[in-house]
Formats: structure tokens, sequence, C-alpha cells
């Protein structure tokens, strides 16, 4: 807009040099500074530490000479700045421009488009897909749409941020059941019985702890109390279970959860995107209700061209996800025999116990200093003193890369009496 206003750059600059804020910034500044200080003071202060090459085992951040192994990103399958899948974007650059300039339902859709949503229903075995920006707005579509005050929605109490916001948007009875505990889902489920639906909220993997949900007990209470089951599985597509199918293969419960989201930016090519797939009668309620759907900008063609060819390599073979679990079956072993506590099931998210919130972030300076890039998480990410490092394993490791981890964390670990 202001590129409009103002024709010339001399005029832009004088619009620029009139632009200083109102009156009441001063008494404005004094509200946020007061936010931001208590922000500092609890020591929950946020940095970003900034990486000048691509994402990959192997990069290099400002302000260190050397390049690091880098164990904390969500990039499970090492596919974010793979070959084939770059290639694919900067061939759709050409092909379908940079953008769409409109959202889905105006004129917004072009051909991958719905390819890639044919592709990802295809994948998991299910009816339709339906594409967003993000899985955090799949999240938030979802649950405001499906659900009136005559429903429940029953979640998890440590289900991901989007789902909890998702959740606060709809009108439908909330019940909360505490943390992967069945014996109060099952409670929650009776409370809920005379509703009309019952839609029991999951993620598939829980990404502080690297646990998965009891997927089993789920879809068995599930059938007992006639619910719905929806599923947040952004830390398990594509990698996790045989062939990358998720959380319900890793359990052999294919085809039981009703509805699952998850992200395209994480194990798929780590660019961007979410979608929600499930029956054709939900996605079809989702394309005409859901606000983050109608409302928000189409998924740019390259990130759309990368994704798909994303899928492509994973339906045609199992290598990267067998590599990944072979990976982290070889850190889990081996940091446990060193005598570390390794908390969560058998999945790349591999977060180690320390307890003391110093120490983990003294720990992960040290490793740092040593080449490893890992991250200390505490409170309030995590429970009070249940302060850890969250390693993150990928398929772009080698086992080289693995060793020289398990290395460090001998060498720190013992250097601060923690083995
Ligand atoms: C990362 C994550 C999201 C958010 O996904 P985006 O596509 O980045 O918005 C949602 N849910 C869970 C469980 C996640 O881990
Ligand atoms: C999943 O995505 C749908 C829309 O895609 C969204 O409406 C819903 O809230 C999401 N569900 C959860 C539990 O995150
Ligand atoms: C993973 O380990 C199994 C069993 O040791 C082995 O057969 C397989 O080749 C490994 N896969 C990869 C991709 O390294």
């Amino acid at each position: 807009m202001i590129t409009l206003l103002g024709k010339h750059g001399k005029h832009l600059t004088t619009l620029f040099q009139q632009i200083r804020g109102s009156k009441s910034w001063p008494v404005t500044k004094e509200v946020l500074d007061v936010q931001l200080n208590e922000i500092r003071e609890a020591g929950t202060w946020k940095t970003e530490r900034v990486i000048v090459t691509k994402q990959d085992a192997l990069i290099r951040v400002e302000g260190s000479k050397e390049p690091v192994l880098n164990f904390c990103a969500n990039n499970y399958l090492g596919l974010s700045s793979n070959a084939e899948v770059v290639k694919a974007a900067k061939d759709a650059l050409d092909k379908y421009g940079a953008g769409l300039s409109s959202v889905r339902f105006i004129c917004g859709t072009q051909d991958i488009h719905k390819q890639l949503e044919k592709k990802i229903a295809q994948f998991h075995e299910r009816e339709d897909t339906i594409l967003y920006a993000s899985c955090f707005d799949a999240n938030a579509g979802i649950f405001e749409v499906l659900l009136t005050p005559e429903d429940a929605v029953i979640s998890d109490e440590l289900n991901h941020a989007s789902i909890i916001d998702g959740i606060r948007m709809c009108k439908a009875k909330r019940l909360r059941y505490k943390h992967r505990d069945m014996n109060d889902l099952k409670v929650k489920l009776q409370e809920a019985k005379d509703c009309r639906l019952r839609l029991i909220a999951t993620d598939g993997v829980f990404s502080m702890d690297g646990n998965v949900a009891p997927l089993k007990e789920i879809c068995d209470l599930a059938d007992e109390y006639n619910a719905m089951i929806f599923m947040d599985d952004c830390h398990a597509t594509g990698f996790f279970g045989k062939t990358g199918r998720g959380t319900e293969e890793y359990f052999g419960l294919q085809g039981r959860v009703d509805i699952i989201n998850s992200t395209l930016g994480k194990a798929l090519g780590g660019a961007a995107g979410g979608y929600t797939t499930g029956k054709k009668e939900l996605i079809d309620l989702l394309r005409q209700r859901s606000r983050p759907y109608l409302f928000s900008n189409s998924l740019p063609p390259a990130i759309v061209a990368s994704a798909s060819k994303v899928f492509d390599i994973l339906m045609h073979n199992n290598q990267l996800s067998d590599k990944v679990a072979n990976n982290t079956k070889l850190f889990r072993s081996e940091m446990k025999s060193l005598g570390f506590d390794i908390l969560g099931d058998n999945h790349p998210i591999c977060p180690v116990l320390l307890g003391d919130a110093k120490l983990a972030t003294v720990f992960a300076d040290k490793m740092l200093e040593k080449g490893i890039y890992v991250i200390g998480f505490s409170y309030p990410v995590v429970p009070k003193g249940r302060a850890r490092i969250r390693v993150q394993i990928s398929a772009a490791h080698s086992k080289d890369d693995i060793m020289k981890t398990v290395n460090a964390f001998k060498e720190v670990g013992k250097s601060l009496n923690v083995i």
C-alpha cells in the first residue's frame, strides 16, 4: 500500500520521516517494557542463533569459525536441503511463479495443489486432504468447524499449543485428561456420554519427552464410547513406523484414527505448510468453513512442489526412515550404557535428562565448544527440575556423527559430574 501511495522515492522518504508513531507511543512503550523486563528477569527470554548455511547435519552458525554438527532440527529425514527436493522447487518457480496472490477459493488453486492433496491422502490411505499455510492453522481450523456446544472435545493436557488454541476457539464442551492417562480419559468420556459428538484430541508424539500416545488404548476407548479421534502427527509423519506412515503404523493401527493433522515443515522438506487428512465429508466441510483456509494465502508453488517430491521419495523407498531408526537406536543405546537418563520411547527425539536448568545451559554451551549444536530446555517449556538437552536424530547423520556426539556427551558429562 505504501508503495502505491508514495509515487516517487522522494515522497516515500518524507512519508517515513513523518511516521514517528502517535503521541501515545511513550505510554505504550512503558507498558511493553514492563512485560519485556518480566520475561528477561524470569530467565525465559529466547534468543535466536543465526545459521548462515542450509539446514543440514553440518551447519555453520554466526560467530563460530568451525562448522558444527546439528542435533536440534526437526529435519528427521534430512530432506530440507535434498538436491531433488530443491530442484523440484526451482522448476516450480519457473513454471508456476513465486506465489498466487490469492486464497484458494478465489483464484489460488493450481493443479499442483490438487495433486499434492491427492498424494498426501494416498500416503495416509485417506479419502481427501486439505492444505493449510501451517499445521498451526490446520489445528486452528478444525474444532471450530466440526464441533458445536452440543459436542465435547477431550484432549491430553500436554497437547501442542496449536491444538490448545484450536480448542479454545470452539464452542464445544472442553475436557482435559491427564497426560497419557487412560483411566482419566475413560472418566472424561463417561462425563461426555450425553454429548452429540465426542472428539479425543492427542499429539501422536509429544515433542518435549519424545514419547508416544498410547494409541491402541485410545482407539479401544474411542470404540467403547463412540468417540472420534483427532491426532496431530507432526513429529511422526514421514519417518515414524516401518514405512514412515506415522504413529498409527508404529502401533500397527492403520486407519483407526479419524482425523490426522500434520506439517510439511518438519520431516517433509521442512519448508512450511500443514494439512488435515480424513474422510471426504470432513475435508469438504473444512474447505467451506475453516477460517485459516478461507482467509489466508495459498501455499507458494515452490513449497507445494518440494513437498510433492518428498512424498514421491517416501512412497518409493523406506531407506531414510530406516536410517533415522537405526541412528536413533545407536544413540539411545550408547547414551544409556554411559549412564545418561534418556527419556521417551523409541523416537528420534532423545531428551537427555539433567534436572537443573543452569546445568542444562552450561552443558549445551560446552557441547557447542566441541562442535555439537544441541539445545537445553528448561522451565516453563518443561516442568521445574526436569531440565534437559533435547537431541534430535536425523537420517542425514552418519554413524560417525552419532558417535562423535556420544563422545562429546561423555566428556562433558564427566567434567560436569553428570555421569
Ligand atoms: C510443529 C508442530 C505444529 C506446528 O506446525 P507448523 O506447520 O510449523 O505450524 C503443530 N503441532 C505439533 C504437534 C507440532 O510439533
Ligand atoms: C487439525 O486441523 C484442522 C483443520 O485442518 C483444524 O481445524 C483442527 O483444529 C486441527 N486439530 C487439532 C487437534 O489440532
Ligand atoms: C538399518 O539396520 C538394519 C539392521 O541392522 C540393516 O539391515 C539396514 O540395512 C540398516 N538400514 C540403513 C538404511 O542403514
